[in-house]
C-alpha cells in the first residue's frame, strides 16, 4: 500500500516514514524544506535498506501535487506539512493561515480529484486552549489561543464540514501532545532553525554546551513543584500511532479523532532531572517570567486511542530523555554538520 506523507522530512515525518517502511507501506513523500532537509530522507533510507519516492514541491502547487498524485498510486495521505511555531504565529500570522489553510485546501481538492479519499491529519492537544479539568479527553471543548493553533482548529472544521458532505472520506484526526525524543539509532531526530522554542530542544542544546543555560517560563503555577505541566511522548511511540491510525483508515471508520499521549503530565522540572541523568550531568537554569500563553497542567486521556486502535505509547520519560542526548550527541548541529 502506498502512502503519501506531506512535510515528509520533518521531525515526526521522518519517524513515521521509518516505521512505515518497516511494516511494509511504500512511501511517496513530499516537502518543500521550509524546515527540514533532505538528508533526514537519506537516513530514513540508510535506516531501513528502502527507497522514498520523494518529491521537493510545495503543497500550495496544485500542479505538483497533481503530477504526482498521476504518477504514484497513492492510497492513502499522512498530512504533517505544515508551519508549527507558536511565537512566529502570532507575529506573521498571514503566512500560518496562507501555508496551513491553502496548503491544505490544496491538498484535500487534488485528493478529491483522484478519489484519494483516506486522510490523517497531525492535529495538535492545542485545540483544547486551557482545558478546566485534566486528563483531557476528545470530546472536551474546543478553543484556541494564537494563529498556528487556530490553523489547526479550522482544518479540523474543515475536515468535519467535508466529512458530512461525502461520507465515503476516511479521516483520522490526530491531536499529538508534546512529542520529544528521536530514534534509538541517534541518527534521526529534531532539528530545529536558530534557538530552540520548545523545552526539550533548548534543554538538549544547554547539556551540548551551545546555550548557556535553561530559562524556565514561571514557577508559580499550580501545580506541584510550581512548573509547567505537560504530556511528553516519544516520537517513536507518536509515530507507531500513524501505523494504527492507516489500519483504522482501512476499515472505513468515516472520521474519527483520537489524543496520542501517554496521560501522564511531567512538569519542567521534571524533565530537567530526567534529562541531567540521561547526559551525567548538572544543567543550569533559571527562573524566568511566566512565557505569555502558556498553560499550567495539560496531558490526554488516551482511552479511545488504545480501545479503538490498539495504541498505547510505551516509551517512558527516561527513555525519551536518553534518545534525545544520543542524537544530540551524535549530531551537534543537527542534519548540517555534513
Ligand atoms: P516539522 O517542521 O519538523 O515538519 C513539518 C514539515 O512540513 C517540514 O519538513 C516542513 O519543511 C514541511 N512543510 C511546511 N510547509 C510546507 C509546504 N507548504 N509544502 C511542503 N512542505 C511543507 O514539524 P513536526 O514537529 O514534525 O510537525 C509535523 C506536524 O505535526 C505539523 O503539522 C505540526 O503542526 C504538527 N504537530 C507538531 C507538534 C510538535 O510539538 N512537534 C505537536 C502537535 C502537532
Ligand atoms: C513545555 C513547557 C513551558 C521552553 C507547544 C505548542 C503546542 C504543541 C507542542 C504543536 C511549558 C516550558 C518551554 C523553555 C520552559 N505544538 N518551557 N522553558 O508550549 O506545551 O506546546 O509544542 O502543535 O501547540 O504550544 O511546549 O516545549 O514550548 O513548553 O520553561 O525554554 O516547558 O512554559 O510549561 P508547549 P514547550
Amino acid at each position: 500500500m502506498k502512502i503519501l506523507v506531506t512535510g515528509g522530512a520533518g521531525y515526526i515525518a521522518s519517524h513515521t516514514n521509518l516505521e512505515l517502511l518497516n511494516a511494509g507501506y511504500e512511501v511517496v513523500a513530499i516537502d518543500n524544506f521550509s524546515n527540514s532537509s533532505m538528508e533526514s530522507i537519506r537516513r530514513v533510507e540508510k535506516l531501513t535498506g528502502k527507497k522514498i519516492h520523494f518529491y521537493e514541491a510545495d503543497i500550495l502547487d496544485k500542479e505538483a501535487l497533481t503530477d504526482i498524485f498521476s504518477r504514484e498510486s497513492i492510497q492513502a495521505v499522512i498530512h504533517f506539512a505544515g508551519l508549527k511555531a507558536v511565537g512566529e504565529s502570532c507575529e506573521i500570522p498571514l503566512k500560518y493561515f496562507k501555508n496551513n489553510l491553502s496548503g491544505t485546501i490544496t491538498l484535500l481538492e487534488v485528493m478529491q480529484e483522484f478519489g484519494v479519499k483516506n486522510l490523517a491529519f497531525s492535529s495538535s492537544a492545542t485545540v483544547y486552549g486551557d482545558p478546566a479539568t485534566v486528563p483531557v479527553t476528545e470530546e472536551f471543548p474546543l478553543s484556541v489561543t494564537n494563529p498556528y493553533g487556530r490553523t489547526k482548529l479550522m482544518i479540523e472544521d474543515m475536515l468535519r464540514d467535508l466529512f458530512q458532505s461525502d461520507p465515503s472520506w476516511n479521516i483520522a484526526i490526530l491531536r499529538y501532545f508534546n512529542p520529544i525524543g528521536a530514534h534509538e539509532s541517534g541518527e534521526i531526530g529534531e532539528d530545529p532553525n536558530g534557538i530552540p522554542n520548545n523545552l526539550v530542544p533548548y534543554i538538549a542544546k544547554v547539556a551540548s554546551g551551545a546555550l548557556d543555560k535553561i530559562h524556565i517560563f514561571g514557577n508559580d503555577y499550580d501545580t506541584p513543584d510550581g512548573t509547567g505541566v505537560r504530556d511528553y511522548i516519544h516520537v517513536v511511540d507518536l509515530a507507531l500511532g500513524h501505523i494504527k491510525a492507516i489500519e483504522k483508515l482501512q476499515e472505513n471508520p468515516g472520521l474519527v479523532t483520537y489524543n496520542l499521549g501517554t496521560g501522564v503530565g511531567y512538569s519542567v522540572m521534571d524533565i530537567i532531572h530526567n534529562y541531567e541523568k540521561a547526559c551525567g550531568k548538572k544543567l543550569p537554569y533559571v527562573i524566568d517570567p511566566r512565557r505569555p500563553g502558556d498553560i499550567a497542567v495539560t496531558y490526554a486521556d488516551p482511552t479511545k486511542a488504545r480501545k479503538e486502535l490498539g495504541w498505547t505509547a510505551e516509551r517512558g520519560i527516561d527513555k525519551m530523555c536518553e534518545d534525545t542526548y544520543r542524537w544530540q550527541s551524535k549530531n551537534p548541529n543537527g542534519y548540517r554538520n555534513l
